[in-house]
């Protein structure tokens, strides 16, 4: 271990992160009564050309209007290659009331793009006296996101949270596939005549959770797009908190228990994590750092694996 503690990602739920098109107000509502701990409002891709100024209006009303409840709220601005962003981040910070959390910058493919927006947003935050600091989140979704992910992640103290992107992400990798996340069809190897698939979203979403870790942001896994298949689904966000991503984007309704099931340990593991913080405690008191647990060896290592689940399960409890 390095001398310098890793730090710790913000202390909020983000088991799931419920987008809407910021051109549907008629959702904003549905989305605030729901069951997701993020709300994001879509200004960019979701949003076709014609419809960004009325989307922005609308969003900048429902910041207000709208009873959001204990959610995170936040709103995906245009990416910094359009002629929109700009006009997202300025009528947001000085129209849009306090009751705003968080900007989430997409397509980002070095720091200095956030670094760009931060002072912008510092610039109006500061002329308008606004008391509460917009925090961040970022997507990475380009070959230069994912090459550029350790600079990203240290690139401002306003950002909390980093999703993959996976579409996006494809379509920039070049990758031979138009499904958003999930299985591959063609991305398999074959033993003695069988296929055994394989992830090609493992490396991109390794490389998110360890630059996010190092920084103490929140690793999110991002769309899946076909929402007919819950078991697609659970099993692709079962992948993710396995490797250390703490949520998951819904992009229909449907979606949002099965990230919540997903990314809230389970009763069991909760359990077992105490009963093992419970059998290292007993350990030290005998002046060990190692004992055997149903079997099999726990350390002082375990110890943090464990305190990793609890604490997550006592975020979330509140
Ligand atoms: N948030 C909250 N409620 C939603 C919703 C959302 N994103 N999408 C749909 N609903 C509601 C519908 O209004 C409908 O409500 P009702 O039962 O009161 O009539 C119900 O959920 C079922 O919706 P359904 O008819 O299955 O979906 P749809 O055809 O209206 O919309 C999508 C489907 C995919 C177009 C829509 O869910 C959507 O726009 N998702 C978000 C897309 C997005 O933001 N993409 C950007 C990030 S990748
Ligand atoms: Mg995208």
């Amino acid at each position: 271990m390095s001398f310098r503690l890793q730090p710790a990602a913000p202390a909020r739920p983000n088991r799931c992160q419920l987008f809407g098109p910021g051109s549907r107000p008629a959702l904003f509502a549905k989305m605030a009564a729901s069951a997701a701990d993020v709300i994001n409002l879509d200004l960019e891709d979701s949003v076709a050309p014609g419809d960004k100024d009325a989307a922005r209006a609308g969003i900048i009303a429902a910041i207000s209007e709208v009873d959001w409840g204990n959610k995170y709220l936040s709103v995906r601005i245009n990416g910094l290659d359009t002629p929109w962003w700009y006009r997202d981040v300025v009528d947001l910070l000085e129209q849009a009331g306090e009751r705003l959390d968080q900007i989430m910058i997409p397509k980002v493919g070095c720091a200095a793009d956030v670094y760009a927006v931060d002072a912008l947003v510092t610039a109006v935050e500061t002329a308008k006296g606004r008391s509460k600091k917009i925090s961040f989140e970022v997507i990475i979704e380009s070959a230069a996101g994912i090459a550029h992910v350790e600079e990203i992640a240290a690139s401002s103290p306003r950002l909390q949270a980093m999703s993959l992107g996976a579409a996006d992400f494809a379509a920039s990798m070049g990758m031979q596939t138009t499904g958003i996340g999930g299985t591959q069809e063609n991305y398999f190897m074959v033993r003695e005549g069988d296929r055994y698939w394989s992830d090609p979203w493992h490396w991109a979403q390794a490389a998110i959770v360890a630059a996010c870790r190092t920084h103490g942001v929140l690793p999110v896994d991002g769309p899946f797009g076909d929402f007919s298949d819950d078991e697609g689904f659970r099993a692709q966000a079962l992948r993710s908190a396995t490797l250390g991503m703490v949520g998951k984007w819904a992009i229909h309704p449907k979606q949002i228990a099965l990230a919540n099931e997903v990314f809230t340990p389970s009763e069991d593991a909760v359990a077992e994590a105490r009963e093992i913080l419970a059998a290292m405690e007993e350990a030290k008191t005998r002046g060990e750092g190692a004992t055997v647990y149903k079997g099999r060896l726990v350390d002082i290592a375990s110890i943090k694996q464990a305190e990793v689940i609890v604490r997550q399960s006592e975020l979330i409890a509140g």
